[in-house]
């Protein structure tokens, strides 16, 4: 029988995002996930958090029971200006647009600067959540080429002027997937060409702060100085999910005003403000310096879980894949000619381990044989065993 549904059309025939889909097998028993780019719980400043919380003067506390203003609390906006500026982006706090997740600011942006037919370019591979809320708005999404050092510069100028989009979306910092970052050259004429071609950039930096030894070029938000008439052309967003915690659900943007302000206005109806109460217990854990002491452990123990992953790939995978090391971030992106990595993920659950085949991280053309591994969520031994099964699990398709 034909059921009628109230769902719209654009919602009713949408497919789910692959990896939150996958989320359900990592509860297997003995399941090891090397697919999401979720942090590792044991390396959450999770006792320092907890006392903050746990600190709180009774009235601070119902002030932070509240409701808040859309643009975040001013407490928290003056710590992350501090950040920003201390990291080369001068960023006054009123320039600071506190969001629920960064994932937000991409859902914000798609829908206030997005008309149907608009034309979005993205690199390949890029992050599925952005092209799921490029989708929703009926943008058109086309992406650019890619190599080591992450976007083509060609390729972006020829896609700039044969589809004349409106804008860029780009994680040119330990991209997800790709765990590329882009040299401090082709940002600046990433940023002449988005300029001359009128482009708007959405910078998206979610895993600038987790460097292993060496920090990342500065942010196209901070080089649009340096570029002439490249104010006014960048939007910033990041978060605190990948090195303090997600579950707190706070995240940034800055960019110009008139960008800023339409995702206010799409804010108000959407959550109204992020959490007061996380913004409170964030401002005062960054406000009493716990974050930039809590930030090189972090670093130093997801260096040594990517050195884990890259030894762990040479020994049992061997010559025929193909990948960088990473340099920070949470991800190794690779390839293995001739493997379709849907099929392998297939036995790799049955060998209970977990990856992301590489389909969903293109906009169009996806390569089947290529795949993202996380590093984050499992210690050295859990990725050493991970990938011995991965291993165990192809020669098995
Ligand atoms: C590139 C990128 N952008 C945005 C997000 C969303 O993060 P948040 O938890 O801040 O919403 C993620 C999370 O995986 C990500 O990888």
């Amino acid at each position: 029988m034909d059921q009628h549904s109230f769902v719209n059309a654009r919602y009713a025939s949408a497919p789910g995002s692959p990896i939150r889909e996958l989320k359900r097998f990592s509860d297997l028993p003995g399941m090891i996930s090397l697919a999401g780019g979720y942090p590792a719980p044991e390396l959450m400043d999770a006792a320092g958090l907890q006392q903050i919380f746990g600190r709180f003067a009774p009235a601070e506390f119902g002030q932070a029971l509240e409701y808040g203003g859309t643009e975040g609390a001013m407490a928290l906006r003056v710590q992350l200006a501090r950040l920003l500026s201390a990291r080369g982006m001068a960023a006054e706090p009123a320039d600071v647009l506190t969001l629920s997740g960064s994932q937000q600011g991409i859902d914000l942006l798609a829908r206030t600067l997005l008309s149907p037919g608009d034309v979005v370019l993205v690199e390949a591979p890029t992050y599925p959540a952005a092209l799921s809320a490029f989708r929703f708005a009926g943008a058109s999404i086309h992406q650019v080429a890619t190599d080591d050092e992450g976007l083509v510069i060609d390729a972006f100028e020829a896609a700039l002027v044969r589809l004349k989009p409106k804008l860029l979306y780009t994680v040119p910092t330990f991209g997800n997937p790709s765990g590329r970052t882009l040299g401090e050259a082709r940002r600046r004429a990433l940023l002449e060409l988005a300029v001359r071609h009128r482009c708007l950039v959405i910078e998206d930096d979610p895993y600038g702060d987790l460097y292993f030894d060496q920090p990342p070029p500065p942010a196209l938000y901070s080089l649009r100085h340096a570029v002439d008439g490249a104010d006014g052309i960048v939007t910033y967003l990041s978060s605190l999910s990948k090195t303090l915690a997600p579950g707190l659900r706070l995240g940034w943007m800055l960019g110009p005003p008139d960008v800023r302000r339409a995702c206010v206005l799409a804010k108000q109806t959407d959550d109204m403000h992020a959490s007061t109460l996380t913004q409170a217990a964030a401002a005062a854990y960054l406000a009493q310096g716990l974050f930039l002491e809590h930030l090189p452990r972090l670093r130093q123990a997801y260096a040594g879980r990517a050195r884990a992953l890259v030894r762990a790939l040479r020994e049992h995978l061997g010559e025929r894949l193909r990948f960088i090391e990473p340099g920070g971030g949470m991800f190794v992106w690779a390839r293995l000619p001739g493997v379709d990595t849907a099929q392998w993920l297939k036995s790799a659950i049955e060998h209970r381990v977990m990856f992301v085949p590489g389909a969903a991280f293109f906009a169009r053309e996806p390569d089947p044989a290529c795949f993202r591994l996380s590093f984050a969520s499992q210690d050295e031994a859990g990725i050493a065993e991970g990938v011995a099964r991965l291993a165990a699990a192809l020669r098995a398709v």
